[in-house]
């Protein structure tokens, strides 16, 4: 039941903030992570994983990206992310001392599924991260952590992203934790920094208005590229997917940096830039860029930090995200996006439920 809402996609939108307070809920007590309900592993054990695979499709797959950005500010971890499709065709070192990691909202994907089996079968230590308890997935694999984002029916994921990335989240301070690479005053930083995201997804879900008008101008547009930096890249990744898959139009994310590397030949006044610049230590990298697109006469659409009044010389289409703990900004970062694609798409008339070509769970390789 989709309630008031026109759209399950926009409803979804609008659980996150409660999505998240749920992945949180069981998962922390005082301010420390607490995951040995789901997870049996002694410190002795998690010493042994000197390799960290990431493995997923699509949103999932972004969801570690992430995960994986995030983690590496927590300890020393040796990370890798790769879609199933590629995780199970190459040679990849995959041995006992590996920890395998398979994301997947529905459980039921038919590449992650196999790259599970095929990790399993080398030696490594699995674990699934999945929104459907007992999902294929889960049964073979066993080890779990289930999101509780509940049954998410637009085709296009959205909440399901957030309660992966607080999984995810807990799950990288969680092993930082026992290996002893976590220090308590981070973790108390960090713990009280994801109390704090429901309240602030619910801000940015306030200025929904906003984002539709913003979508509104820009609904005409030929195309779209993203830009991001570090945690910033993650989430544009994810931002250009959701455009893609219910607007129909052609949107790109590229690491900021990469953009003269070939890329920046595609810009002109029709094809808008949407930068992520959160106001960190990459700001002014991220800043160079935009004035680079600026050159090229791509309009800028800034996705900024509240208390950015700089940012303003540059363009004035900016979307403020609250200020939050720098390994969280995926979190803030992603809501607009979700918002932008959403009223891009519904202003050209699409099928945003049920997007053409498209099924929610892709259970053939
Ligand atoms: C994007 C989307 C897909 C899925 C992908 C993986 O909006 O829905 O890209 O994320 O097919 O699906 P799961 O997570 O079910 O394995």
């Amino acid at each position: 039941n989709r309630g008031e809402y026109p759209h399950f996609m926009l409803k979804e939108i609008h659980e996150q903030p409660d999505v998240v307070a749920h992945t949180l809920l069981g998962r922390i007590a005082g301010e420390k992570v607490d995951l040995s309900h789901e997870l049996a592993w002694t410190p002795e054990e998690t010493e042994k994983w000197k390799k960290i695979h990431f493995v997923a499709c699509g949103t999932s797959h972004y969801a570690t990206a992430a995960a994986a950005r995030i983690m590496e500010t927590l300890g020393n971890f040796e990370i890798r992310t790769e879609v199933a499709s590629e995780y199970r065709y190459r040679n990849i070192p995959i041995d006992e001392e590996t920890l395998a990691i398979f994301v997947s909202q529905s459980g039921e994907t038919a590449d992650t599924l196999h790259a599970a089996r095929l990790a399993k079968n080398r030696g490594a230590r699995c674990l699934v991260i999945t929104n459907v308890r007992g999902s294929t997935i889960h049964r073979e694999v066993g080890e779990a952590i289930i999101t509780p984002a509940g049954p998410e029916i637009g085709v296009a994921a959205t909440k399901t992203f957030t309660a992966q990335i607080t999984a995810l989240t807990l799950l990288g301070m969680y092993l930082a934790k026992l290996r002893g690479e976590l220090s308590p005053a981070s973790e108390r930083r960090l713990i009280s920094a994801l109390m704090d995201i429901p309240g602030k997804l619910a801000t940015i879900l306030s200025k929904e208005r906003e984002i539709e008008a913003l979508a509104r101008d820009f609904a005409d547009a030929r195309g779209f590229f993203f830009i991001g930096r570090g945690l910033a890249y993650p989430p544009a990744l994810e931002g250009a997917l959701k455009l893609k898959e219910i607007s129909y139009l052609h949107a790109e994310a590229y690491p900021a940096g990469e953009m003269k590397h070939g890329p920046i030949a595609l810009l002109d006044k029709e094809l808008p830039v949407v930068a992520l610049v959160p106001k960190n230590g990459l700001w002014e990298k991220t800043v160079s860029n935009i004035e680079e697109s600026m050159a090229r006469r791509s309009p800028i659409i800034a996705i900024a930090t509240e208390s950015d009044e700089e940012i303003r010389h540059y363009t004035s289409h900016i979307i403020f995200t609250p200020e939050t703990e720098p390994e969280l900004y995926p979190f803030v970062a992603v809501i607009p996006l979700q918002l932008f694609a959403y009223y891009i798409a519904r202003q050209r008339g699409c099928d945003i439920d049920m997007p053409r070509n498209l099924a929610k769970s892709v259970t053939v390789e």
